[in-house]
C-alpha cells in the first residue's frame, strides 16, 4: 500500500502518559492529529492535553480491568464516529526468578500486555470499521519476541503472544480494508527500562524511537523493527542450530540460579 501521512487523523494512543508512548503522543500532535490518549491516571495525561487542548481527549483506563474498558469503551463510542489509527502502546515489565517462580507475575504481565491489548481491539474495531481514512491498527511487540532471552519467560512470551495475534489480525482484517502493522523495538530509554540491571546493547533515546515508528507506520510496513544491528543479532541468534543458541543464551545468563 502507498503511505499515508500521520496528518489530520484520529488516533488512539494506550500508553501514553509516559516514555515512547508520551514522545510519541507528543510528535503526533504536533503533526496535526487529533488524540485520544489512555493511561490509567488522568493527571498524567493532562500536560499531553495541554499541548492542544481542542485536539486531545483524555480517556483513562486501566486495561487490564474488563470494567475499566468497558466504560472506556462507552465514552469512546458515545464521542467519537470513528477511528483512523489505533496505536496499542500501553504495555509492563516484569523478569521471572526461577529462585520464587511466581505464575501470578505472568498472570499480570499477560493481563496488561496481550489480554488488554485484545480489549481495546474489541473497543476499538467498530470505529475503525466505521474510517474512510485507511484505517490501521499498530501494536508494539518487542525485540524480545524474536527469541527467548533469561529472564524473559513472561515479558517475552507476552510480545511473542502479541505478534502471533497481530500477524492473524492482518489476515482477518484485510478484507474490511484495515491494515495491522507490528512495532518491535530494541531496547528505548524510558522507566520501563530503567529498572533494567543488565547491559542494553544499542539503547536508544524515546526521540529515535518515535522517529523510526513514525517512518514505518506511514509507510505502512507490516513489521517495523529496530535498532537494526540489535534486531539483526537476535534474528541471527535465533536462527541457529539450538545448542548454539542455547551456549550463547547462556553467556547472557547472570545470578539466576
Ligand atoms: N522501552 C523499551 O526498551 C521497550 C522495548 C520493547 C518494547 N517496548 C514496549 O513499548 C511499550 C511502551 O513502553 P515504554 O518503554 O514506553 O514503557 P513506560 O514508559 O513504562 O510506559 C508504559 C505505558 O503503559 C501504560 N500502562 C501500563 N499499564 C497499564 C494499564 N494496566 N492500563 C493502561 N495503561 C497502562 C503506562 O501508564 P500508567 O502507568 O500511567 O498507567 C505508560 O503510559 C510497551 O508495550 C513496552 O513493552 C518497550
Amino acid at each position: 500500500m502507498s503511505s499515508v501521512r500521520l496528518q489530520d487523523r484520529t488516533i488512539w494512543i494506550t500508553g501514553a502518559s509516559t516514555g515512547i508512548g508520551k514522545t510519541l503522543a507528543e510528535r503526533l500532535i504536533t503533526l496535526g492529529n487529533r488524540l485520544i490518549i489512555t493511561s490509567r491516571k488522568a493527571e498524567s495525561l493532562k500536560p499531553l492535553k495541554d499541548l492542544a487542548p481542542d485536539r486531545v481527549h483524555i480517556l483513562a483506563a486501566d486495561i487490564s480491568r474488563p470494567a475499566s474498558v468497558d466504560q472506556m469503551r462507552n465514552e469512546l463510542t458515545s464521542i467519537f464516529d470513528s477511528i483512523d489509527t489505533v496505536i496499542l502502546n500501553a504495555g509492563t515489565c516484569e523478569y521471572v526468578d526461577t529462585r520464587q517462580f511466581d505464575s501470578e507475575l505472568f498472570d499480570r504481565v499477560i493481563q496488561v500486555n496481550f489480554i488488554g491489548l485484545a480489549r481495546c481491539i474489541e473497543a476499538s474495531l467498530d470505529l475503525l470499521r466505521a474510517s474512510s481514512k485507511a484505517p490501521h491498527i499498530v501494536g508494539i511487540s518487542s525485540a524480545a519476541a524474536i527469541t527467548g532471552l533469561p529472564r524473559a519467560e513472561a515479558y517475552g512470551g507476552s510480545k511473542a503472544a502479541v505478534e502471533s495475534c497481530l500477524e492473524s489480525l492482518a489476515l482477518d482484517l484485510d478484507k474490511y480494508g484495515i491494515a495491522v502493522s507490528i512495532i518491535y523495538p530494541g531496547f528505548v530509554d524510558t522507566p520501563l527500562t530503567r529498572k533494567n540491571d543488565f547491559p542494553m546493547p544499542f539503547l536508544m533515546s524515546t526521540e529515535s524511537a518515535v522517529g523510526k515508528m513514525i517512518s514505518g507506520i506511514e509507510s505502512r510496513k507490516f513489521r517495523v523493527a529496530f535498532p537494526a544491528r540489535l534486531i539483526w543479532s537476535l534474528k541471527l541468534m535465533s536462527m541457529l542450530p539450538d545448542t548454539l543458541r542455547h551456549k550463547l543464551g547462556l553467556s547472557m545468563v547472570k545470578d539466576n540460579p
